[in-house]
């Protein structure tokens, strides 16, 4: 056969998915690997934290965590504990994913918060985080509310996954119109 002018090398089957694995390149075309430990958060993983924020504190993330900034500042004040449960998906030092549980005074339920690395994303950790953190909460025997904007489909999706059901839909803080209230009983 010729593409383009150039005659092509006949290869036994197998050659090429081989050199893409030896080489890595199979790993680069597919992106890095899920992330394959879900735990608490600690704090030696302060400075991969404050890369995960900073790689992902972009204007289209972000806005879904106002008033929670992906900073540095952040970072350092969760991993000296604030009273609420955090949790990473790392690979090999490296932060994949993160969830939060808080509990408010003067609010029965605890609220959760999700958020996985661009890179990571569409591979089932944001379920596998969600999941784990359910888990979590069914084991303290509270239940849980996620706040979800109108429209960030990826995130309703996820949290039906693991049994959110709607509950009804209210402005977030008198600015914010159209937020879903999720809420999952344990
Ligand atoms: C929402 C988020 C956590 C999802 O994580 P993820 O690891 O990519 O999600 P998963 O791979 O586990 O996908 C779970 C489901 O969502 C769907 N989904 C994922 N991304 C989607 C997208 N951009 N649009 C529509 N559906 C999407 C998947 O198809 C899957 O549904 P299915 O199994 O029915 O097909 C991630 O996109 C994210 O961090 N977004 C920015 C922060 C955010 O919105 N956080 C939530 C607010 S607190």
């Amino acid at each position: 056969m010729t593409v383009a002018g150039k005659e092509s090398v006949d290869l036994p089957a197998g050659t090429l998915n081989s050199v893409l694995k030896h080489t890595g390149l199979k790993q680069a075309v597919r992106g890095p690997r899920e992330a394959d430990v879900i735990r608490i958060l600690q704090p030696n993983d302060l400075e991969p934290l404050v890369a995960f924020f900073e790689a992902n504190n972009t204007p289209d993330t972000a806005k879904y965590f106002d008033p929670f900034p992906l900073d540095r500042q952040t970072a350092e004040r969760i991993v000296a504990g604030d009273g609420n449960l955090y949790y990473v998906a790392e690979t090999t030092g490296v932060v994949r994913g993160f969830c939060m549980i808080r509990f408010w005074s003067g609010f029965e339920d605890a609220t959760t918060g999700l958020l996985v690395g661009y890179e990571s994303r569409g591979r089932g950790l944001g379920v596998k985080l969600i999941a784990h953190v359910v888990t979590e909460l069914q084991r303290l025997g509270k239940n849980c509310t996620a706040f979800i904007d109108l429209g960030n489909t990826a995130s309703i999706r996820v949290v039906e996954h693991v049994g959110f059901e709607k509950v009804g839909e209210r402005s977030k803080d008198g600015r914010r119109q159209g937020v879903y209230r999720y809420v999952c009983v344990s």
